[in-house]
């Protein structure tokens, strides 16, 4: 054990008792759901509306989650019980810590209740709602619609978990331009299916004027239960598209900020040139090698007429399958895909001499033939480990870049949830690229579909931009105005401040290079004749301003990644941060502290921490919005962490490499059945599992011959049953044995060597070199602190029936300071001190469930067990939070039989 580990090994019994209960009579019931978009100029704003009754009398826990759009930003959130408002504060992310620390430090063991797997924007709360009343969540977020596929995708996740009476979703649309298509097809479940056909025939949309559209959706009770006894879950997507021309695109002015949204239609793509570099080595073996087959099939049949190609396997070395290009007629390409059928894994992986072989041989052709302008590009399919040749992904990148003279685009696929992805897009994104990720458990060709298409569509390379006055430039703090590749089907947004307010004619010059060489397009624009239907009073206000401020923030983070040079990056990371407060968005720099009524901080919100790279990466990978709003019922858990595991299962995962990111416990607990909880330095999720116990059963929680210090639990039954039939089971009673001294400990009374102590009374008592301290908290249940003096603190908390839904009174222990319990301490808690535990891998399970693999060492000793990532109530504040439940088998987590922390008596030492 390490000894930086502040053990608060917690012992809690269970709150779970209570949700069995509620799930089973009242949910906290949603009766109002209003999801609200406004869309104007792409630019959306989302407000989800959702209203919580507790009809009960007694208070429950209500659960308000939404799961947004990778590309959003959370600009507000507000809960209202009993006529006062709660509102999240947004504030530098450090601070925020600063200030959850302090309130924890003072005792106030607030919740971090917003706990999320790492990688999703997920946005949630858990609150108290008193008996008898309700409560109102606001959510405001915001995102610039990025168009795909020749449209824009406006997408709300919807997955309130129950049938809600009152239900809509309201979009309302304004554009500059005409709007030539608007459709809703219909709700999609699997992000990647192909439902896109059809459409939701209960959506009704408006069209009052050319440039405005309007979306109803409201379905009745019935409606949705058509859908489900859950209700509506799905996908619910707008998709539109705006009147395009071969021209510069459109110029929106309002209070001296611009923007500029680019895309030309009717420009024919560029003929590529492409080498497919393909990873056949031994880690690829299995699923990753069947998919890189079918990923490749799919991608060769997409080559354009005009393309040319070649395909280099790798592994130990780099062998070339053409000594030149070829080009793409049918029957190349059937022989490539006959080819790509029979790759084989084998043997090691060296990314770098790939890579190195791969620009050389691409530099080495002409550029430009007779027929005009040709793109060279690189595709680059890998697990992303590198094991022969340099191996090092910093070195590796350092080595493409300085190869990489004439600025060859990469495009990567990353195959496998083990996939060093951050590596790939890494690779991808430095070299004007974009990178995808390929998982292992859905269909690959789904997966790929449109990639090659993608990437092939780019129409104009070298993009300029310039607006100017007279020929002087008027621009100030302006967003990127260079790219590399305009792609058909997509848009480019530039934002800005202008100059002075003096500038009348905004003279807009685009140039690049087309399949036919140079082309130059623009545009005069007339700032003071503005979209007539616009123009109404706080339509536009503030609009460009914040596109240009939202716009201006990604691209600061995203250079932040990229950037080596920390000075540098820190001047970014600042100045996206002073933005980022001054424009209150949610950002990976900042993070939103709500404070829960009793003046707990009820816990905060974090951005993506990959947001900036997200950005760079252009995978189709779906933009998920989510949203759900849930009592805390065991069915419900289990879907909202499943549909967790979704949603990040289309984001990068970083995954404890094996070795590093052990470390021995620092927290922990259990109770109810029992339920345990452990928490591991190194792992972000605590452990949880539970152990079958019978009524009468005593358990050892801790043996420590060295410290002396010895507790045992006695188990009592309830009436309440489990999933499985049986009876439910909690700690009624703790006996701790210390070298002279025994404390009973029951939610009635403590006997301290005999002598009765009161629950009653909260100042400090000492005997024995043991400090003995009743606390009331804020839940007005009481929790006795004793203090063994040697580094060595336990907390037990006593949660009483009288006057709840609890069907018996029950006792919660954690050991507060775990540094004086020595490398020889056994029982249940006891074992983890000096066990080193390391999350090793993570995968995805068939249902998507995010799947733990765990190693112990214990003198040289490996064990290994396996845990989902499931929602269940924290040990301290029994708000829902995630960990790694380990199913039923406890064989590789605890040491020997199960049996062996059973004992017969509870004062046995
Ligand atoms: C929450 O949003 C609704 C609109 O859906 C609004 O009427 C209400 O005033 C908002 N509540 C708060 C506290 O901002
Ligand atoms: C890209 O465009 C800029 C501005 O139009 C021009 O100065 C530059 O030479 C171009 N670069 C290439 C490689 O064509
Ligand atoms: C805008 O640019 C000026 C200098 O050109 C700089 O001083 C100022 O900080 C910039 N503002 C923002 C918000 O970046
Ligand atoms: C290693 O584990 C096995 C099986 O649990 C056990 O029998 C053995 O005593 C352990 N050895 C050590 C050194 O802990």
């Amino acid at each position: 054990m390490d000894g930086t580990g502040i053990l608060n090994l917690l012992l809690v019994i269970s709150v779970l008792l209570m949700q069995i209960v509620y799930s089973e009579t009242q949910n906290p019931r949603i009766y109002y759901m209003h999801i609200k978009s406004d869309v104007k100029f792409r630019f959306a704003t989302t407000l989800v509306t959702s209203k919580v009754a507790n009809s009960a009398k007694t208070p429950v826990e209500a659960h308000f989650e939404v799961t947004l759009p990778d590309a959003a930003f959370i600009t507000e959130f507000i809960m209202e019980i009993d006529g006062r408002t709660y509102p999240g504060e947004i504030n530098e992310k450090a601070k925020a810590k600063e200030k959850y620390d302090t309130a924890k430090k003072r005792g106030q063991s607030a919740g971090h209740v917003a706990q999320k797997p790492r990688h999703t924007n997920r946005f949630s709360v858990d609150v108290n709602i008193a008996a008898e009343s309700k409560v109102t969540f606001n959510l405001t977020y915001q995102e610039l619609l990025e168009r795909v596929y020749e449209e824009y995708e406006h997408i709300i996740y919807v997955d309130p978990g129950q049938i809600v009476e009152d239900f809509q979703i309201d979009v309302y649309i304004q554009e500059s331009r005409d709007i030539t298509k608007v459709s809703v097809p219909p709700l999609r479940n699997d992000i990647l299916s192909d439902a896109n056909e059809g459409k939701n025939a209960l959506a009704l949309i408006e069209r009052p004027t050319q440039r405005s559209a309007t979306i109803h959706y409201a379905p009745t009770a019935n409606d949705q239960k058509q859908m489900s006894d859950q209700g509506i879950s799905g996908l619910f997507v707008v998709e539109y598209d705006v009147q395009r021309k071969f021209d510069a695109g459109e110029v929106m002015v309002v209070d001296g900020y611009f923007v500029h949204f680019f895309a030309p239609e009717g420009m024919d793509p560029i003929p590529k040139d492409v080498l497919f570099i393909l990873d056949v080595s031994s880690s690829m073996s299995g699923t990753k090698i069947q998919q890189q087959r079918d990923a490749m099939d799919s991608i060769l049949q997409d080559l354009h007429e005009g393309d040319q190609f070649n395909i280099m396997e790798f592994s130990t070395r780099a062998n070339l399958w053409q000594k030149t290009l070829l080009p793409a007629n049918t029957e190349n390409k059937q022989k490539a895909r006959d080819y790509a059928k029979n790759m084989n894994a084998n043997g090691w992986t060296d990314i770098n001499t790939a890579m190195l072989k791969g620009i050389e041989f691409l530099n080495a052709i002409p550029s430009a033939g007779s027929t005009g302008n040709r793109m060279k590009i690189l595709v680059f399919l890998t697990d992303g480990q590198a094991s022969k040749g340099e191996q090092n992904t910093d070195y590796i990148l350092k080595n493409i870049d300085r190869k990489n003279i004439k600025g060859l685009p990469v495009f990567s696929l990353a195959f496998g949830n083990d996939a060093d992805y951050e590596f790939v897009k890494k690779v991808a994104v430095k070299n004007k690229g974009v990178a995808r990720k390929i998982f292992e458990d859905s269909d690959a060709s789904l997966q790929i579909k449109g990639f090659y298409n993608e990437i092939s569509s780019s129409a104009l390379q070298n993009v300029s931009f310039k607006y100017l006055d007279k020929n002087a430039d008027v621009t100030v703090n302006a967003t990127k105005m260079n790219f590399d590749t305009f792609f058909n089907g997509k848009e480019i947004v530039i934002a800005g401040k202008l100059s002075d307010d003096n500038v009348q004619v905004l003279n807009l010059i685009v140039t690049g290079n087309g399949v036919d060489g140079h082309v130059e397009l623009e545009l005069e624009s007339d700032i003071q004749s503005r979209v007539p239907e616009l123009t109404k009073v706080g339509d536009l206000e503030k609009i460009t301003e914040r596109i240009w401020a939202y716009l201006t923030i990604k691209q600061l983070l995203e250079k932040a990644i990229g950037e080596n040079d920390e000075l540098e990056k820190k001047t970014l990371n600042d100045k996206a941060l002073e933005m980022s407060l001054k424009y209150k968005f949610v950002t990976p720099l900042t993070s939103m502290v709500v404070t829960k009524p009793d003046e707990r901080d009820l816990g905060t919100f974090e951005e993506n921490e990959d947001a900036g790279l997200a950005i760079a990466d252009d995978s189709v990978a779906p933009k998920l919005a989510g949203f759900s709003s849930v009592s805390r019922t065991s069915s419900r858990t289990q879907s909202s962490s499943s549909s967790g595991s979704r949603t990040s299962h289309y984001h990068a995962r970083r995954t404890g490499s094996g070795g590093g990111g052990g470390g021995g416990s620092r927290g922990g607990g259990g109770g109810g059945d029992p339920h345990f909880m452990l928490r591991i330095n190194g792992i972000e999720f605590p452990i949880c599992f539970d152990v079958d116990a019978r009524d009468g059963d005593v358990i050892r929680m801790l043996k420590d011959p060295i410290a002396g210090i010895t507790i045992n639990a006695g188990i009592i039954g309830s009436t309440v049953k489990n999933k499985q039939g049986e009876f439910k089971t909690f700690v009624g009673e703790l006996v701790i044995l210390a070298p002279a001294a025994r404390i009973d400990i029951k939610p009635d009374d403590i006997i301290f060597n005999g002598a009765a102590l009161s629950w009653n009374d909260e100042s400090v008592f000492e005997m024995e070199g043991i400090k003995i301290h009743v606390n009331r908290n804020a839940l007005h249940d009481r929790t006795v602190y004793i203090d063994f003096g040697n580094d060595i603190i336990i907390e037990i908390r006593r949660l009483m029936k009288e006057g709840t839904d609890r069907d018996v009174s029950y006792l919660n222990m954690y050991i507060d300071n775990e540094k004086g319990i020595s490398d020889m301490a056994g029982g249940i808690l006891g074992q983890f001190v000096h066990k080193k535990t390391t999350l090793f891998k993570i995968g995805l399970d068939k249902k998507g469930r995010e799947h733990g693999h765990f190693r112990e060492t214990e003198n040289m000793n490996k064990t290994h067990f396996n845990a989902i990532l499931h929602k269940k109530p924290d040990i301290i504040t029994g708000e829902m939070v995630w960990c790694w439940n380990v199913h039923k088998k406890t064989e590789g987590l605890l040491a020997g039989d199960i049996k062996d922390y059973f004992i017969s008596d509870i004062g046995y030492a």
